[in-house]
């Protein structure tokens, strides 16, 4: 099979300057990055092109500071977690583009390695503009993107150079595009996704490109009630989009035609309140008291999904059951994230994940470690399972 995607194997970098676009946007606090997945994830990218001879210059964007340049904004301490992570000297150029950049990038050897300031700190950078996108590409010989989660913006850094130099998927890339695959491209079936969450509104056109592609679609979170208020249960107190009743009864009929069962809770545990170790207790759906609502799906909908899941061969999951962060109400995630945990150990399953909530549901779960994939990004992997193309993806396209 042909590779859709130029990666690192067909990559010349030894003497090179190599452009590589990486997702450093981690959690800080108080200039300290509290979370170094995303640092974890590119750094075999970063040390082979440096050991292949490559001066290996990063770029990246930091929070949003959309155009002006603040301190809170500044990469530079991020400069010393990547150095931590990859045990290797890192240094740091105060801008991303002209003369202060040249010159860094002009002292590098090769197998150096250089971090250059926040690329959001010019407008343009957002706007895909010319005149940055020529400034970057005219600081480097090739371009590597292994930056994922940052590919559904079509910017400077993540689409624009890409046209400029010859251009590669970058060893986190390549693994994140072969997991999306693996999960939805080309899945083994039968194939089920979890999709959680709690708004319907936020989720219509996943739910909507969902059924034609899975044949068990499994909701649960806040939006699982809209479905069953659309279906004439009494969900009480809880969340529930009642005004997209209509929505949710247009996706059950059409998830019918596509041959897609879509599975909702059949029971709920409820509380009056949202608040750890609350008085709850579990009912049907249907007999949720006007003033309860429900925080999670019940041991019975536990049971019924785990059966599903004993039968297929793929499963993507998006979003909670129930409110993990506050107990009792992480229960059914953690059950269910614990059997695709094992099943996916036992080679039974492939298992991919992603999403923010997901991703510290499944970690505090412990299972992470066992998932075939978990997705270190937030609005592509949605877009990804919304079937929309990733501009900074399609832009890697062997031409
Ligand atoms: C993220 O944190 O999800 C990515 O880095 C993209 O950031 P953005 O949502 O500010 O574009
Ligand atoms: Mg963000």
């Amino acid at each position: 099979m042909s590779k859709p995607f130029r990666t690192l194997d067909d990559a010349e970098v030894s003497g090179k300057r190599v452009l590589l676009r990486v997702d450093l946007n981690v959690p800080t606090e108080n200039g300290k990055v509290t979370d170094k997945t995303r640092i974890e994830r590119v750094a075999s990218t970063i040390t082979e092109i440096s050991d292949k001879g490559g001066k290996v210059i990063l770029l990246a964007h930091f929070g949003r500071p959309k155009g002006q340049r603040t301190e809170a904004d500044s990469l530079k301490p991020v400069a010393a977690a990547v150095s931590d992570v990859i045990k290797r000297p890192v240094g740091f150029a105060d801008d991303c583009i002209g003369e202060v950049a040249a010159a860094a990038i002009g002292k590098m050897k090769d197998g150096d390695i250089l971090l250059l300031e926040n690329t959001r700190f010019y407008k343009g950078e957002e706007k895909n503009d010319p005149a940055i996108v020529e400034g970057l590409a005219k600081l480097g010989d090739i371009y590597v993107n292994d930056a994922f989660s940052a590919a559904h913006r079509a910017h400077a850094s993540t689409e624009g150079v890409a046209h400029k130099l010859p251009a590669y998927a970058g060893r986190a890339m390549q693994a994140e595009l072969e997991a999306l695959t693996l999960a939805l491209g080309a899945p083994k079936r039968p194939v089920a996704a979890i999709v959680g969450g709690a708004k319907v509104s936020t989720k219509l056109e996943l739910l909507g490109n969902l059924i034609n592609k899975v044949d068990y679609l499994i909701i649960g979170g806040g939006m699982a009630n809209t479905f069953l208020f659309a279906q004439g249960r009494h969900v009480g107190n809880s969340l529930c989009e009642k005004d997209m009743a209509d929505t949710a009864k247009t996706i059950l009929a059409n998830a019918d035609k596509a041959k897609c069962r879509i599975v909702l809770p059949v029971d709920a545990v409820v509380a009056k309140e949202l608040k750890a170790n609350v008085p709850a207790y579990v009912v049907d759906v249907g007999h949720v008291a006007e003033d309860a609502m429900i925080l999670d799906i019940g041991p019975k909908s536990v049971v019924m999904i785990e059966e599903i899941i004993g039968q297929i061969k793929t499963l993507v999951w998006n979003g909670p059951f129930g409110a993990f962060e506050t107990p009792p109400f992480e229960a059914a995630t953690f059950a269910i994230a614990k059997t695709v945990g094992f099943l996916t150990r036992d080679g039974k399953l492939k298992a991919v994940a992603g999403g923010g909530d997901t991703v510290a549901a499944l970690n505090a779960a412990g299972v992470a470690g066992q998932f075939t994939y978990v997705s270190a990004a937030g609005g592509a992997f949605l877009e990804w399972m919304e079937g929309k193309a990733l501009p900074g993806v399609e832009a890697l396209r062997a031409k």
